[in-house]
């Protein structure tokens, strides 16, 4: 089930496994088009524990093939500040899904090095790793061809979490966001480079994220409590793809 509205796409499917394949065929088309149309494709990937079964299927044989990946860049929407074999670290969970078991050059991934002692100095150096990638003038943000986004049950999105500083940052590509209830710093990009890209894809399952996702769709804006409403690309594709169960409170659908 579809619902388009000016502002973004719904695709509601019947579960987790139907969503990894929605998503990874959404990718593919993706790729394909960049690289056909500009000679490469740079996506930003999420973290969390949802997007693991849409990297899994992008290394399945049934969609490895599909992917041009020497001509595929990747890049990370945000990272836990550990080192890159931490548990907690988003590019191991990659790495491990499925960057390992594709045939992408090692110099096509980016990684947030964001283990760095001064977090600060981690954010500027990725923010450079961007510019350069892009061959960005001073004041430009780059257009990524797809950024992948989750949703945690407090709204928030990449390490954009309520009421923390990188919410207002529209001074940066990269921020070294302190998350006070995790007692934890994340880099993370910011919500100008987010709304900048050409095509950003919500994944989102499970019963947990159905108030928030109704709050979030459905609710008063309210983006210092519900940063992922903050998200409305400036003029790409705003698409969510959902499972059924997180669908539940949706009256929009
Ligand atoms: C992270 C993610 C984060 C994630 C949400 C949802 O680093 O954790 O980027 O924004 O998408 O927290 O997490 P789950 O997918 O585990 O529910």
């Amino acid at each position: 089930m579809a619902k388009v509205t000016a502002k973004h796409e719904i695709l509601v499917v019947p579960n987790p496994d139907e969503l990894n394949h929605r998503a990874a065929q959404e990718f593919v088309r993706l790729a394909e088009e960049a690289v056909r149309t500009k000679g490469f494709f740079s996506v930003a990937l999420s973290g969390g524990s949802t997007p693991k079964g849409l990297y899994e299927r992008l290394a399945s044989d049934q969609y490895r093939e599909q992917v041009p990946w020497p001509k595929v860049y990747v890049f990370w929407g945000d990272e836990r500040c550990v080192p890159p074999d931490h548990p907690d670290s988003n590019y191991r969970m990659a790495r491990e899904s499925f960057l390992d078991k594709i045939p992408i050059p090692e110099e096509n991934i980016y990684r947030m090095m964001a283990e760095l002692e001064d977090h600060g100095r981690a954010a500027a150096g990725y923010e450079q790793t961007i510019k350069a990638f892009f061959h960005l003038e001073t004041g430009k943000r780059p257009r990524f061809d797809l950024i992948l986004l989750g949703m945690g049950e407090d709204g928030h999105t990449a390490s954009l979490f309520p009421e923390t500083p990188a919410l207002e940052d529209a001074v940066h590509l990269v921020s070294a966001n302190y998350i006070e209830k995790l007692g934890a710093c994340r880099l993370t990009l910011t919500v100008p480079v987010i709304n900048q890209a050409s095509n950003v894809l919500f994944l989102i399952f499970g019963e947990s994220k159905a108030l928030v996702l109704k709050e979030v769709l459905e609710g008063e804006y309210q983006p210092q409590r519900l940063p992922s409403q903050l998200i409305r690309p400036i003029s790409g594709r705003l698409l969510f793809i959902i499972d059924r169960v997180a669908a539940s409170k949706l009256t929009c659908i």
